[in-house]
């Protein structure tokens, strides 16, 4: 395909638009009664399970997505994201969060240059710092260890450590690893987030580490100048660089910021804000809470994944397979969200973490040459973790809104609870629903059914459910560490495969600096009222208004 095709001009595409009306002749009622269909769609790999059977696609469907991928080029274009080639054209940056989780003895070049060497210093190095830390040989300024942590950051500087944080947080290995210590997140601006983030710690034993990849994020810098001055206040300015380090790709701003560069964390331009999850900006507070052989193996899980993506044929494929299937849904089928639903409270962090990885990666306007897209790219994502959001939104996915579901479910419990005298485990009920909910979205309920129940005619219409609601399957061996990773590391692919096809740049990010600009003129408002009682000027007739009662 010539690049400057865009993708849905191509006779694949054009193909697959006509086969929707195919599909729509089909209900997954019947699509699931034939098992051979079923079972060329259950795939596995490294313990995970992906079953896609429940999706709204024939194998005819899934050959066509393959043929769409041969014409979008698209393992060309993971291949040229593996080499380090600029593929974030917009900022002429390579891609390389698979750099991050590589083995010390791997290859992996941008510009020419191994980075590995690189990645694998910044590890060392936090690794000895974490067990400085943790062990008490580094101590705070009046000579107490440091047992807790705030990590100031925001976007792609909180989302991901918080989530790997909140999943390890119940895993018994981290946990025993975690005794005695806190980790905790500042991320939004609101004043309340500051006082929720420093309640009940005490400075003398906190350590604070500034995320950002810039060093100029305003929320984090507040935030940051706010937590530097709780400490100077309590321990004397001396004290700040016992008690704040820095992770960021601006070592020269941190170093004004005053933070000694030697306790500054590096990573590099070709690690984008929200893949960076498993350079020091995750690494750090992460070992620092966990220890960092716990966090090792969260990096060999994502680099398990990482291989695969890479290596694997596209119909054994977990990441492109499930990548595929969204450009499906969205792109054909014209759903245009996706529900994330692990059934795993650990993972209820992972929702809000992809929202951000998937929407600021492809919800894009232009193709990456810059010509507009006839078509909407990306997908609207949210989720909860089951059994929670049944009881929320699950009606509108049952009988509502069409919305393709994830169901996320994990084998092995990582705190059981066996009532005395109950066979089926607190776990096994949770797992009954994950089993139920995706069946029940698929075959749905009809009148006849409802009849043979005796249910009053007048319920009838109300009771009956549509189904032919497409969900998949995800069914992990346990939630250890090296899972959370896999994990991790197949919906980072999933989100590149669906950008790769639809022939965007899923790295740039330059829908969210607009904001960031007329925030900052109205900052420079509130500034020259508040100083020299200027009044609001050069605002619309709204914001005029309600800047100015706003002032009083
Ligand atoms: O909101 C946009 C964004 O640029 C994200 O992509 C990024 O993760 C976040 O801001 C934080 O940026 P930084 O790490 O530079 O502070």
């Amino acid at each position: 395909m010539a690049t400057s095709t865009l993708i849905c001009e191509t006779p694949q595409w054009k193909d697959l638009n006509d086969h929707v009306e195919e599909i729509k002749k089909t209900h997954l009622r019947d699509l699931m009664q034939d098992s051979d269909r079923c079972k060329s769609m259950i795939t596995e790999f490294d313990g995970i399970i992906l079953d896609y059977s429940r999706q709204r696609v024939l194998p005819a469907t899934v050959e066509k997505l393959f043929q769409l991928a041969e014409v979008a080029c698209l393992k060309q274009k993971i291949d040229r994201m593996y080499n380090g080639e600029k593929i974030n054209c917009t900022e002429n940056r390579s891609v390389l969060h698979i750099a991050l989780r590589a083995a010390r003895d791997k290859a992996i070049k941008s510009d020419g240059k191994n980075v590995v060497p690189d990645v694998w210093h910044v590890l060392d190095k936090i690794k000895e710092f974490s067990e400085r830390i943790r062990s008490g040989s580094w101590v705070g300024a009046t000579g107490k260890a440091l047992t807790d942590v705030v990590a100031v950051g925001i976007g792609g500087s909180f989302l991901g450590p918080l989530f790997v944080h909140t999943a390890l947080q119940t895993d018994p290995e981290a946990a025993e690893c975690a005794k005695g210590r806190q980790l905790r997140f500042l991320a939004n601006v609101d004043p309340i987030d500051v006082a929720r983030s420093i309640t009940g710690l005490n400075p003398e034993t906190t350590l604070v580490v500034v995320v950002s990849k810039t060093f100029t994020t305003a929320e984090t810098m507040l935030n940051a100048r706010t937590l530097r001055e709780w400490i100077s206040a309590a321990l004397g300015p001396q004290a700040v660089s016992k008690h704040m380090v820095a992770v960021s790709t601006n070592l020269t701003l941190v170093e004004k910021f005053g933070i000694d560069p030697a306790n500054a964390f590096a990573f590099w331009d070709w690690v984008g804000g929200r893949y960076s999850v498993c350079s020091a900006v995750g690494v750090l507070p992460l070992s620092l809470q966990y220890g960092f052989s716990v966090v090792h193996k969260f990096l060999n899980g994502a680099a398990s994944i990482d291989d695969h993506f890479h290596s694997t044929p596209f119909e054994k494929n977990i990441p492109v397979l499930l990548g595929l299937l969204s450009v499906w849904n969205v792109s054909f089928l014209r759903y245009p969200a996706r529900a994330i639903l692990p059934y795993s409270q650990a993972l209820e962090k992972f929702a809000p973490h992809i929202q951000q990885v998937s929407m600021e990666s492809n919800g894009k306007g232009v193709s990456i040459d810059g010509v507009p897209l006839p078509f909407e790219t990306g997908e609207i994502d949210f989720g909860e973790p089951g059994t929670n959001g049944q009881h929320s939104f699950y009606q509108l996915i049952h009988q509502g809104r069409v919305i393709p579901c994830d169901f996320i479910g994990v084998m092995r419990s990582q705190q059981p609870i066996y009532l005395k005298g109950e066979v089926v485990s607190n776990h096994d009920e949770l797992m009954s629903n994950f089993f139920a909910q995706p069946d029940a979205l698929a075959y749905g309920k009809v009148a006849e059914q409802l009849l043979n129940e005796k249910v009053p005619d007048h319920l009838i219409p109300h009771k009956t459910f549509p189904g032919n609601r497409p969900s998949l399957s995800l069914l992990l061996p346990s939630l250890n560490a090296y899972n959370v990773g896999q994990l991790l590391a197949i919906y980072e692919h999933r989100i590149a495969v669906e950008g790769f096809v639809w022939g965007i740049n899923s790295f740039d990010q330059w829908g969210v600096e607009l904001g960031k600009s007329l925030a900052s003129q109205v900052r420079k408002q509130l500034h020259l009222s508040r100083t020299k009682a200027e009044p609001v000027e050069g605002f619309n007739f709204s914001t005029t208004t309600l800047l100015t009662r706003y002032l009083e």
